[in-house]
C-alpha cells in the first residue's frame, strides 16, 4: 500500500473515532463494503462468512476475519492488527469472544452491512444497542482528500480516452450491445479495475428512456447514441456521459442538443461553494424549463461519485446539502422525448474555493460520427 494511503487513512479513522465519541458511541463495525475500503484500503466483495473492521471509539482498530485471510490482510489492510476466526470456531463464538461489549454499549453498524451479520451481531451481542453509522460515514466520505482527488481525477481521464475511442467509430450498422462490449474492453485496456456499472448505449427513440439497458437495436443514420459509462481506478469511479449523432441529425434534435449543452455549461459556470444541492440543481432545470423543454428533464442533476459511483451529496431539488470544497459530484442534464430520442451530458465535477472544476474533458461540442 502507498505510503499517501496510508497517511490519509490514519487521519480518517481519526476523525472517526473523535466523531463516535462526540456521539457517545462505543465502537463501529464495518463489514464487506466500500466503507471498509475507505478505512482500512481492503477491497472484499460480500460473502458468507464474517469480514470487517471492528473500530472502536478509544483504542486500537483492529480486522477480523476468516482464517483463510488471515496472513494477507496483514499486508494488505492500513489496519495492522488482524485477529481472525477458523470454520469450526464458527463466526457466532468469534462475535462473541471478540467483539463483547459491557451492557447498554451503542454500536454503530457499517450501512451497507448484509443483514445476515444484523442479526448474527443482535444474537451474540444481546444487551448493546445498534445504530446506523451510515449519516456518519457519509459526512466523513464527503470531502475528499487530496488522494481521493488524484484517484478520481486519472479515473476521469481513462474515461475520457475511453469515450475518445468509442465515439471515433465506426457505430453506424453495429448493436448498442456490440458498443457496450466494446467499453468495457478498452476500460480494460486502460488497466482498469473494471467498469463502475454496466455501460448504458442507447440509439434513437431508445434514447429517451434515460437508462435504457443496451440491447440488440442497431445504431441508424440520423440516430442519437447516448453514451454513460464509468470505470474504477484504485477503487475510485468514474462517470461520464456524452451524446453522439450516427450520421446528421434533423434540426429538433440539434436544438435539443444545443440546449442540453448549454443548461451543463450553465450550470458549471455557476456552482459555488456553499450553493445547496437544491439549488445546483435548478441551474440546470430552470435552464431548460425556459428553452420549453420543463418536464423533459426527468432525473436530478447529479450524485456525488467516490468509492461508490452513486453517493452523496445527490444533486437535486428540496435538499438543502451545502456543497462545500472538496465535494465531487456530477452534472448530468438531459432531456428526453418520447419516441424520438435523447440527449444527456455529464461531466464529474470537483468543488473548489471558487467554482468547479470539470474533471472530464472529453468533447462536448456536436459530434456526428460515422
Ligand atoms: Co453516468
Ligand atoms: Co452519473
Amino acid at each position: 500500500m502507498q505510503a499517501e494511503l496510508r497517511e490519509a487513512i490514519a487521519r480518517r479513522i481519526e476523525k472517526f473515532q473523535a466523531e463516535l465519541r462526540v456521539r457517545g458511541w462505543h465502537a463501529a463495525w464495518l463489514g464487506q463494503s466500500t466503507n471498509l475500503r475507505y478505512f482500512s484500503g481492503v477491497v472484499e466483495h460480500p460473502s458468507e462468512r464474517l469480514f470487517g473492521a471492528w473500530i472502536p471509539a478509544e483504542g486500537e482498530p483492529f480486522m477480523l476475519v476468516p482464517r483463510l485471510y488471515h496472513d494477507e490482510m496483514q499486508s494488505l489492510s492500513a489496519i495492522s492488527t488482524v485477529v481472525s476466526w477458523n470454520d469450526e470456531e464458527g463466526m457466532d463464538a468469534a462475535v462473541h469472544s471478540h467483539l463483547a461489549m459491557p451492557a447498554g454499549s451503542t454500536i454503530a453498524l457499517d450501512p451497507q452491512l448484509q443483514a445476515r451479520f444484523v442479526f448474527l451481531f443482535r444474537e451474540q451481542l444481546a444487551k448493546v444497542q445498534f445504530t446506523s453509522a451510515g449519516p456518519l460515514i457519509e459526512q466523513l466520505r464527503l470531502r475528499k482528500d487530496s488522494y481521493e482527488q488524484a484517484c478520481l481525477q486519472r479515473a476521469a481521464e481513462i474515461a475520457d480516452a475511453v469515450m475518445a475511442e468509442i465515439t471515433a467509430g465506426p457505430l453506424i450498422g453495429r448493436s448498442e450491445r456490440d458498443v457496450a462490449a466494446d467499453i468495457v474492453r478498452s476500460f480494460e485496456e486502460h488497466g482498469s479495475e473494471g467498469v463502475s456499472f454496466s455501460p448504458i448505449s442507447s440509439a434513437g427513440a431508445n434514447a429517451a428512456h434515460p437508462h435504457h439497458g443496451p440491447d440488440g437495436s442497431i445504431i441508424k443514420p440520423g440516430d442519437c447514441l447516448v453514451l454513460d459509462f464509468g470505470g474504477v481506478h484504485q477503487g475510485y469511479a468514474s462517470d461520464i456521459t456524452r451524446t453522439v449523432f450516427a450520421g446528421q441529425p434533423e434540426q429538433r434534435m440539434r436544438h435539443i442538443y444545443e440546449t442540453v449543452r448549454l443548461a451543463q455549461q450553465h450550470a458549471v459556470e455557476n456552482l459555488r461553494p456553499g450553493i445547496t444541492a437544491a439549488q445546483a440543481d435548478a441551474l440546470a432545470r430552470d435552464y431548460i424549463a425556459e428553452a420549453g423543454f420543463g418536464g423533459r428533464f426527468l432525473h436530478r442533476l447529479g450524485h456525488g461519485i467516490g468509492l461508490d459511483v452513486h453517493e452523496p451529496p445527490y444533486i437535486v431539488g428540496g435538499s438543502n446539502q451545502v456543497l462545500e470544497p472538496g465535494v465531487a459530484f456530477s452534472v448530468e442534464p438531459g432531456i428526453y422525448v418520447t419516441g424520438l430520442g435523447g440527449v444527456r451530458i455529464e461531466d464529474i465535477v470537483l468543488m473548489g474555493e471558487a467554482g468547479v472544476e470539470r474533471l472530464n474533458h472529453a468533447p462536448r461540442e456536436l459530434t456526428v460520427a460515422a
